[in-house]
């Protein structure tokens, strides 16, 4: 049941959305398998910093006990206090050499310059679960929810459970490369990362570099939102955004992964602010966790990834309910469609019963949760995705760790891995 679902829905996918599987490196087009990131392309393991002397980030101590969050559990959940805490050298902001790995997300990237991922930037489930805690007072919720999309779903290993926050680094992360394949890292295209980023290139148009910070998408996104970057602001820049990659990008691609793109925006406003500003997203405190800074001629250029000064960290927890909230509204701001170009014509998809024609039916939150629920848990994905070709035991994993109590209690429809 499952398998002819999958083989039909991919088929049908894959014909029409050939660019889809026809990037560099990918093999096997019809079973759309794992993304194979070639040798030397931009994110791909010939370049991929390699640093040998991996040290595991340093957990909250009784001295700086931040929420609280260890081993992958739920921490406190109260923030509201100085990140990195008075006198905690451990976390102190220190640059990244040109052996450690960045990617395409500057929440992970700051996380790593101070210390509360690995600093050279490979990490793991549990890392990802207690830091995001930590630093950002995120919700354990989403915490396990992005740290189970990214390693489990579409870039990392299922066994180690590890993932690189940028480029393909599989000898690091992979159980045994000859049986995973390659393991591409936040990097990859299509599976987590997509088309019409807020500050990175279209995987297309930027010639496979779809994660190095661009100077004048900065310049265009602090333009568009007046320097707030508040959720009026970033949902005229992502419609912005979208309708550039639409009108630019002949591989353009939005599926249904196209609703984290809200979700990363509004991450901005939400998870960036600090208390010392009375948590107003100002263009100093967003440019400095993007790393962006103004030269004299007023155009940007990347400096690592920071956390501002007397930065004081969200006081409620940021949960799953939060964000498909703030994905719902800023969508609703500009309704676009969900599909691609197909030889110089854009094409809706369908992605039942969220999105019909590549207009979206999700109507609440809870709609938009179920969609993501969906969206990695179902046999869907793999094809809309592009190429996200979870096994049978990476969506048993997924469902077991996400599934719990975030999902079931919204209702939603039962997943069609059962
Ligand atoms: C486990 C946690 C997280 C994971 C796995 C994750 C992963 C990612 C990935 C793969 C992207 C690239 C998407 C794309 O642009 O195509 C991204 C973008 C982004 N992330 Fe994260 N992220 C996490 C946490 C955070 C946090 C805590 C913040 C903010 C404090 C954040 C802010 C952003 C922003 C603003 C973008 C858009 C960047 C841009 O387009 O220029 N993320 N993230
Ligand atoms: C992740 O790394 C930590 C060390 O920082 C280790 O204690 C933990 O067991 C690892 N977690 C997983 C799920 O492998
Ligand atoms: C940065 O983005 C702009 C606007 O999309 C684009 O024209 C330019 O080529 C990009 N620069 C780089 C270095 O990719
Ligand atoms: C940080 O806070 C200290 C003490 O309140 C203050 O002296 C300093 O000016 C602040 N720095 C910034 C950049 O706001």
């Amino acid at each position: 049941m499952r398998t002819i679902w999958s083989i039909a829905c991919c088929a049908g996918v894959a014909a029409a959305f050939p660019f889809v599987v026809r990037q560099e490196g990918i093999k096997n087009a019809h079973i759309l398998q794992r993304q194979q990131s070639g040798g030397y392309q931009p994110g791909g393991p010939a370049n991929c910093p390699f640093n040998p002397n991996h040290e595991f980030p340093v957990p909250v101590t009784d001295e700086f006990p931040y929420n609280g969050a260890k081993g992958g559990l739920p921490g406190e959940g109260v923030g509201g206090y100085l990140v990195p805490a008075a006198g905690d050298t451990a976390h102190q902001f220190i640059a990244p050499t040109d052996q450690d790995i960045r990617g395409p997300c500057p929440g992970l990237n700051a996380a790593a310059n101070h210390g509360f991922l690995a600093r050279d930037g490979i990490t793991n489930y549990t890392e990802l679960i207690d830091a995001m805690q930590n630093m950002y007072n995120m919700g354990y919720d989403l915490a396990n929810f992005l740290a189970t999309v990214s390693i489990i779903v579409a870039d990392g290993d299922i066994v180690t459970k590890k993932v690189s926050i940028g480029c393909d680094a599989t000898t690091r992360t992979s159980i045994n490369p000859l049986l995973t394949g390659s393991e591409p890292g936040l990097d990859g295209h299509n599976k987590f990362e997509g088309d019409a980023s807020l500050t990175r290139d279209d995987y297309f148009l930027g010639k496979g570099d779809n994660f190095n910070f661009n100077g004048t998408l900065f310049g265009m996104m602090s333009d568009t939102t007046g320097g707030t970057f508040d959720l009026n602001g970033l949902g005229e820049y992502r419609y912005q955004r979208y309708v550039q990659s639409r009108q630019e990008n002949p591989n353009f691609y939005f599926g249904p992964l196209g609703t984290f793109q809200y979700g990363a925006a509004s991450f901005v406003y939400e998870l960036m602010p600090s208390g010392s500003d009375n948590y107003v997203p100002t263009l100093e405190n967003t440019a400095s966790f993007f790393g962006a800074q103004q030269q004299s001629d007023g155009t940007w250029t990347h400096v690592p990834d920071r956390i501002p000064e007397n930065w004081t960290n969200r006081v409620t927890p940021y949960s799953l309910l939060d964000v498909t909230a703030q994905i719902l509204e800023m969508y609703l701001k500009h309704p676009v469609g969900f599909g691609g170009n197909v030889n110089g014509a854009f094409v809706g998809l369908d992605f039942p019963p969220y999105i019909q024609g590549g207009n979206i039916l999700a109507a609440t939150p809870a709609d938009f949760a179920c969609l993501l629920y969906q969206l990695v848990t179902g046999q869907i994905p793999s094809s809309l995705n592009g190429v996200i070709t979870p096994s049978v035991e990476a969506l048993q994993f997924a469902l077991t760790a996400i599934g719990g109590a975030a999902f079931t209690n919204l209702g939603c429809p039962i997943p069609l891995t059962k």
